[in-house]
């Protein structure tokens, strides 16, 4: 599905100051007050809070996003309910404000301040498709979906409890109350879920019946004589999100049985990816025993000094760039959220490799129509002035990438992960087993480490040690280069930006400058290489024109690590399929028997920094069975059961 390019709203009034829109020619909430509609339409009509109180996990999802009030209004009754669950406010929003617009829409609420702030402070760039925030240290978790309600909404992967439907009039607004859309939010709701909206209009009121819902006509706010309320009495049959750990999924024969919903699981692994799906199960509330072979996170392919965070464009915009601008915007939140990570999302220049390429980055920005604190190209004399230096080619400038230590990433995580996060390092898990309750994972010896009813696999490469033949995963060999420090010293005028072509050069950190990187597909050879220093040395020259001039490369220092790939390049992220047993049919992801259990957090390539915190996003929710926070084609793209059905499909 490709991705249109969003058209933000732009603020107008109505002639008593109401927040409207031009485009559907209708106020945004009545003129009585927006805050005091929200809580008397969609919270009060939901039953709310009484019913998220007992609940650990609540899911609400609105059509129309708007100026995100009736989002506020629920986030302060949240707050003021002092609920112990999690809650999960979804809600699709075809034209969004862009962020000075909605704050100064929401400096018209002195009392929601506190909450507007973060809002404003997390609220992304204009860019289509899933954005997931986190708010109250993940205990309310707002999932926003850019673009038109009809193409993203059967894309949400959710078990809704109550529904909010807050589109313009009907009669301006048909769209959003279309048939089709309302059986979609009704095919993702669960039994008993409720609803509440503004409007009684008869169309709406017939198709809501012939949905399912049982309705119910309640005095309305204001001047309003009356609203609408719904429950879904049994719930309707639907054909769930195919994507593995969804609860409610039709369960072939052949699957085997979830295992207990207890929430423990041993991890293995402490770099960015085990360190990632660690924190994100310890916050929600699950218990973790975190395996590292080595003495300290990070040793491997996560230790390098720095590593570079930038998304993958491409003027179709292909799955593989949605997922990657999802990962990347959501990795900026949480770096910037975690406490004492070291990074500097000091910009990154993508240098064109030649003129062909350079036309191909200026008709991508155009064709995709970037808003530009996400992405934008630079002509060759606005680049160079960028970056204070002579330069090729123009290139695509992302001004919120930059450079990040993975170490102090997975360190942070570490931290915030807590209590509930019992690291086990200088232990090498040699052999797994199932048993009735889960897995246990074993040493060399053959002793026994720990038992949970949930094993992921973070240990990259060395995944295919422990399931042998299971998983299609090459090593790809990496070596980086460190500049002598007269190098840092000497550059002039300072480096202050990433710059990156085939290779990357960051900013010094401790007068260190890194410059990378090689890459040799199915090389797991680990020792330093002279020839490899050359190479970086020829990337740097390309990057900066004379900048390698007089260094030596056999005098240089650097490291060497394995990225792990999978045949697509995509993560694999999920629950394992089950090889061994015999498929119902291959027609989908859905039939293809799984390890109960036994799930991924593997492949993340080249690009490890950007894939890791919403692929442990992913992973944690599909475990939980909460909202997944990509579209259900993203969560499928990254399904490790993707090369099996491949394979069943085949034949083979
Ligand atoms: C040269 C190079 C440059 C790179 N540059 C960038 C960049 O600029 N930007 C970017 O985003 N990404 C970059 N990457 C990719 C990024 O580093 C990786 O994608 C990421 O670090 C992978 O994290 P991981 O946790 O999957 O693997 P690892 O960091 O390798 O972690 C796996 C861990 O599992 C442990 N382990 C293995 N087997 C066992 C076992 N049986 N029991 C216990 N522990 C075990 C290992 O010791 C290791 O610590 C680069 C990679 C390389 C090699
Ligand atoms: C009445 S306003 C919502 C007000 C909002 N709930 C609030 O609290 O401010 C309706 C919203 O629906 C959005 N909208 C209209 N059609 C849409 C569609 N097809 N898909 C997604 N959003 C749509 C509009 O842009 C508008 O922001």
């Amino acid at each position: 599905m490709m991705s249109s390019p969003l058209v933000p709203a732009e603020p107008a009034a109505a002639g008593d100051g109401t927040p409207y829109s031009t485009t559907y020619d209708d106020v945004y909430h009545t003129a009585h007050g927006g805050l005091e509609q929200a809580r008397h339409v969609f919270l009060a009509g939901n039953d709310l809070p009484a019913r998220w109180i007992g609940s650990d996990s609540f899911v609400i999802c609105e059509t129309g996003f708007g100026l995100g009030l009736t989002f506020l209004a629920t986030w302060q009754a949240w707050r003021e309910s002092k609920a112990r669950g999690r809650l999960h406010f979804v809600s699709v929003e075809k034209h969004p404000f862009r962020r000075d617009d909605l704050a100064a829409l929401l400096a018209r609420y002195p009392e929601l301040a506190p909450l507007s702030r973060e809002l404003l402070r997390q609220w992304p760039p204009l860019t289509p498709g899933f954005h997931r925030l986190h708010f109250d240290d993940g205990r309310l978790t707002l999932t926003l979906l850019f673009g038109d309600a009809q193409a993203l909404l059967p894309q949400l992967v959710a078990n809704i409890d109550a529904v909010y439907l807050d589109g313009f009039a009907p009669s301006k607004n048909p769209g959003l109350w279309s048939s089709a859309l309302l059986a979609t939010v009704t095919r993702l709701c669960r039994p008993n879920a409720t609803l509440a909206t503004w409007s009684v209009a008869g169309d709406l009121r017939r198709t809501l019946e012939h949905g399912g819902w049982q309705l119910q006509r309640r005095r309305g706010f204001a001047a309003k004589r009356e609203m609408l309320v719904g429950r879904l009495e049994n719930g309707v049959t639907c054909p769930r999100s195919g994507v593995p750990g969804t609860q409610s999924a039709p369960a072939p024969t052949s699957f085997m049985a979830q295992p207990p919903r207890e929430r423990r699981a041993i991890v293995i692994g402490a770099g960015l990816a085990g360190t990632a799906i660690s924190e994100r199960l310890a916050n929600r509330g699950w218990h973790v025993d975190l395996f590292e072979r080595h003495a300290a996170p990070a040793q491997e392919a996560s230790g390098n000094p720095t590593g570079i965070l930038l998304p993958h464009l491409a003027k179709d915009d292909a799955l593989a760039a949605r997922l990657s601008r999802a990962c990347y915007l959501y990795a900026l939140r949480r770096f910037a959220d975690l406490t004492d990570v070291r990074w500097s999302p000091c910009g990154v220049l993508q240098v064109a490799r030649d003129a062909a390429h350079e036309a191909l980055q200026r008709a991508t920005v155009q064709q995709l129509q970037l808003p530009a604190d996400f992405a934008g190209f630079l002509e060759q004399d606005a680049a160079q002035a960028q970056v204070g230096r002579p330069l090729a080619h123009g290139g695509w400038w992302f001004p919120g990438g930059g450079w990040v230590s993975p170490g102090s990433v997975c360190a942070a995580l570490l931290a915030a992960g807590g209590e509930r996060v019992h690291t086990h390092f200088g232990t090498e898990v040699s052999s797994l087993r199932q048993t009735a309750g889960g897995w246990q994972a074993f040493d060399g010896a053959g002793a026994l480490l720990a038992g949970a009813p949930h094993v992921i696999l973070a240990n990259a490469y060395a995944a295919n040690r422990l399931l042998p033949h299971a998983l299609p995963l090459t090593p790809i060999r990496g070596q980086i280069s460190y500049l002598p420090d007269r190098f840092a010293e000497s550059v002039e005028p300072p480096l202050r930006h990433v710059i990156c072509r085939s290779g990357y050069i960051t900013p010094p950190q401790a007068g260190t400058v890194c410059v990378g990187a090689s890459f040799d597909s199915g090389d797991a050879d680990l020792q330093i290489r002279a020839a490899d220093h050359a190479g970086n040395l020829q990337r740097l020259d390309e990057l900066l024109p004379g900048a390698a001039r007089g260094i030596d490369a056999t005098l240089l220092d650097g490291r060497v690590g394995l990225r792990t790939a999978a045949p697509d390049r995509l993560p694999l992220i999920g629950t394992l399929p089950d090889t061994d047993a015999v498929a119902v049919s291959a027609a989908t992801l859905d039939s293809v028997p799984r390890r109960a259990g036994l799930h991924a957090m593997l492949g993340l390539s080249a690009r490890g920094l950007v894939w890791a915190p919403l692929a442990a996003e992913l992973l944690a929710s599909q475990l939980d069975d909460e909202p997944l926070p990509i579209e259900r084609e993203l969560a499928r793209a990254v399904d490790p059961a993707r090369f099996h059905l491949r394979a069943l499909r085949r034949g083979t």
